[in-house]
């Protein structure tokens, strides 16, 4: 028997596709993974280093639910230094990854029936996030070609029972960037309706080109007191598989938090902890490393998929995704006479045919589009574009 919860909710498309693609390797199928959401890099050796060195140091009890003090310090310097938004060690809630402080956020702000406003596309977890709160997700459009916010399609979207909006810049899975006109706005749109915004900014570190980050917090101090920012050491730090996450709000929305997480995971990983203060506190150049490796990938994925016929992919100056347009694809017929409905028999007809892994744009609301994360080796990205294009000339 499943709870009525359980019922509503969409497994997560992202992950269930990673399962698929591991099993096709265990069968010795060499697939091409452009799917998977994590920086193929491996952690910097120092963090490792200081992992290890905290757990022979006996760091291995229980902590203060919302994190070790040196390491909630060390976030509020990042904060200040990165972002010019400054806060006090109370305000910071360390979490098992980011998607931990999302959700804290979410349950500790919203109540059943409140709308949360997300823009799409937008990544898999927000909308199940806000129905396990049992609050409601209101999806507005972002700016065809761009994936800007759209302004006006959030303001038409307010109603009293607006509680929060959720964003993430850059983003996954459109690798737009929001501008700071935009998000002072929103700001603007938070501070007079008394809404929350939950800015996820785990891609921080991850902008190409001419764009900014900004932090919406920054923006005001009416509007800091309006915002949960969320952000952590995943994509930045290569540190996916240790999940640590954080997220820096008003005292009352961080004391709520703590209570959230006290029920349920209490801290995060006391070792892994130390790890991040060795993250943000050492040296940063492998970022600027797996920041150029990832330039010239998109540089390149750019070209070679706007050169395919019918497919359209506008740039996108962050992340590591790019969402191209292929819906001139839908209604054709693969070489076996099987029609391709949708972006996910598109992306079955790859796997399929090319044995290269990409992600339907309708797990992510986006239903004309597909995901390519370009987290894979160039040579790899270009073996999978040659065997997309063979596989896409043979539809009819
Ligand atoms: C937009 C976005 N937010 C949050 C997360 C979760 O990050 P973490 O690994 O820190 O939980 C992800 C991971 O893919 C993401 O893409």
């Amino acid at each position: 028997m499943k709870s009525e919860r359980i019922l509503r909710m969409t497994p997560s498309a992202t992950i269930e596709l990673e399962g698929t693609v591991a099993d096709l390797h265990a069968q010795g199928i060499d697939v091409i993974g452009l799917n998977a959401g994590e920086p193929d890099f491996n952690t910097p050796a120092n963090i490792i280093m200081a992992c290890t060195r905290a757990m022979e140091e006996g760091k291995t009890k229980y902590c203060k639910v919302s994190g070790i003090p040196e390491l909630r310090q060390a976030i509020c310097d990042k904060l200040l230094q990165d972002n010019g938004v400054a806060y006090h060690p109370d305000q910071i809630s360390v979490s098992t990854g980011a998607k931990q402080a999302l959700f804290n956020a979410v349950l500790a702000v919203v109540n059943p029936g409140d709308e949360v406003i997300i823009p799409k596309p937008c990544w898999v977890s927000y909308v199940e996030i806000v129905k396990l709160a049992e609050g409601v997700p209101v999806l507005v459009d972002t700016v065809p070609g761009t994936f800007a916010l759209d302004m006006r399609a959030i303001e038409q979207a307010i109603t009293p029972k607006t509680r929060a909006v959720m964003i993430n810049t850059p983003n996954n899975p459109t690798g737009a960037v929001y501008s700071e006109e935009s998000l002072r706005k929103l700001g603007e749109l938070a501070v007079a309706h008394d809404f929350y915004i939950i800015s996820d900014e785990v891609y921080e570190k991850l902008i190409y080109g001419k764009s900014r980050h900004v932090c919406a917090a920054s923006l005001s101090p009416e509007i800091y007191e309006h915002t949960i920012v969320v952000n952590g050491f995943s994509k930045a730090y290569a540190m996916t598989g240790w999940r640590l996450g954080y997220a820096a709000s008003p005292r009352d929305v961080a004391r709520s938090i703590a209570s959230v997480q006290g029920h349920t995971t209490s801290n995060s990983t006391t070792f892994v902890q130390w790890a991040g203060v060795e993250a943000l506190r050492g040296p940063q150049d492998s970022i600027a490393r797996m920041k150029e490796q990832f330039d010239k990938r998109r540089c390149y994925l750019v070209e070679a998929l706007n050169r395919i016929p019918g497919i359209r992919c506008a740039n996108a100056e962050g992340a590591f995704y790019l969402m191209p347009d292929v819906s001139s694809y839908y209604e054709k017929k693969t070489p076996d006479g099987k029609l391709i409905a949708d972006s996910f028999g598109f992306c079955n007809y790859l796997l399929e045919a090319a044995h290269v892994a990409i992600v339907p744009g309708a797990a992510f609301e986006c239903p004309n589009a597909v995901r390519f994360a370009y987290s894979n080796s160039l040579e790899k990205i270009q073996a999978a574009v040659a065997r997309i294009e063979k596989a896409l000339a043979a539809l009819k």
